[in-house]
């Protein structure tokens, strides 16, 4: 089983970027404990704070691994470009935030990218991540 992860703008900086709402945890340090729980998975890792390379990404994997966990920061409430991406590809991808998107600000309670993706989860901190994995896995 292979399963991508790829993580939006801003998503570099996850430990030191607004630690009351993201946490204090960078996500390397999250995807070694994410490996070590998931031996039999391939989990890949991909940050890019580019719109274009993160579709370079999921095209690159998308007809190929098992699934994508797509956090695509604040590209979600803009990106029709990710939407068509999404469903041009062959493989399921789970929509994923930090936050609850929806205790937050009205610009972010839309998301161009759900209606093209398998699930979305958010709101359990990095541990959303893990719960996008155990839906893939399902
Ligand atoms: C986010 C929520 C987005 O609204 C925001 O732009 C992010 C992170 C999250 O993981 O909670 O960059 O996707």
């Amino acid at each position: 089983m292979k399963i991508q992860i790829v993580n939006g703008p801003n998503l570099n900086l996850l430990g030191v970027r607004e630690p009351g709402i993201y946490g204090s945890e960078s996500f390397e340090s999250y995807l070694s404990k994410l490996r070590e729980q998931y031996p039999e998975v391939e989990i890949e890792y991909y940050q890019s704070n580019v719109e274009g390379e993160l579709i370079n990404k999921i095209q690159e994997v998308g007809f190929s691994f098992d699934g994508i966990v797509l956090n695509a920061g604040a590209y979600t409430h803009t990106s029709i470009a990710l939407h068509d991406c999404i469903r041009a590809i062959k493989c399921p991808v789970v929509e994923v935030h930090i936050s609850n998107v929806h205790q937050r600000e009205d610009f972010r309670h839309h998301s161009f990218i759900s209606a093209a993706c398998k699930g979305v989860i958010c709101g359990f901190g990095l541990n959303s991540y893990r719960l996008a994995i155990e839906g893939l896995l399902d």
